[in-house]
């Protein structure tokens, strides 16, 4: 069993590897903003709270993110190992994470910092869909369907785009990754947790150095 943090800026491949991880390791993918995209459907207290901010590429308040991730660790799945996916992002929170991994007897093995280049990052989310089915994730260049129209995945030919994948919004998302997101990495290089994968290559390359950290 491994648990990981997926660290990198809005486009650096968190989801896409994170999807992959899971299907070779058997690893849970915790995706907060999967999770708080689930809250704002289902409209609880805490997706009507997080609406407007991801709207707008904020970071949604420590407190909902937090309580959302510890509900998540609650279920019985995670004992397989977790993938957290954008998570965590503020200081705040990881020091919450240390603290509820401590509390349920789980240790953190490896941080990734997926490094990439923010000028490239905006192309990556403009082309980014996802089968409506399974969630599969495509991209208009960088990964279609094996079939047009096809996902590879489940065969569905319903696909979605998010709502907060426009320029205006990026330029947001990436300008809240450097300001809150990026201590992180000194945090975690200075606990001896901290792996740098360069993340501008092939996808399955990348996927490779991913799978070998996971063991
Ligand atoms: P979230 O859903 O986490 O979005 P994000 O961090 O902005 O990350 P993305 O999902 O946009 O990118 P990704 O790294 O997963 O890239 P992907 O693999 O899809 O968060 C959304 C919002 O929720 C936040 O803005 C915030 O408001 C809120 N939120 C979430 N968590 C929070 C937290 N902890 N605290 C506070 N607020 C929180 O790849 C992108 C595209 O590029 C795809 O099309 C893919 O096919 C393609 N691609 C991937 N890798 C490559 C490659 N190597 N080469 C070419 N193309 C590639």
């Amino acid at each position: 069993m491994t648990n990981l943090i997926l660290l990198g800026p809005p486009g650096a491949g968190k989801g896409t590897q994170a999807r992959m991880l899971t299907d070779q390791h058997g690893l849970v993918q915790l995706s907060t903003g999967d999770l708080l995209r689930e809250a704002v459907a289902a409209g609880t207290q805490a997706g009507k709270a997080a609406k407007e901010v991801m709207q707008a590429g904020g970071l949604v308040s420590d407190d909902i993110v937090i309580a959302i991730v510890n509900d998540r660790l609650d279920q019985p799945d995670v004992a397989n190992g977790v993938i957290f996916d954008g998570f965590p992002r503020t200081v705040a929170q990881a020091e919450a994470l240390d603290e509820l991994l401590d509390n349920k007897s789980m240790q953190l093995d490896a941080v990734v910092s997926l490094e990439v280049e923010d000028a490239a990052m905006i192309d990556r989310i403009s082309g980014r869909y996802t089968c409506g089915d399974c969630g599969e994730g495509y991209h208009d260049t960088f990964k279609v369907p094996a079939k047009d129209g096809v996902c590879d995945q489940c065969g569905s030919s319903e696909f979605k785009r998010r709502a907060d994948d426009n320029a205006a919004t990026v330029a947001e998302r990436l300008r809240a990754y450097h300001a809150e997101t990026a201590p992180l990495i000194n945090y975690y290089d200075a606990k001896g947790v901290l792996k740098r994968v360069p993340a501008m290559g092939d996808i399955a390359e990348i996927g490779n150095q991913l799978s070998a950290i996971a063991g």
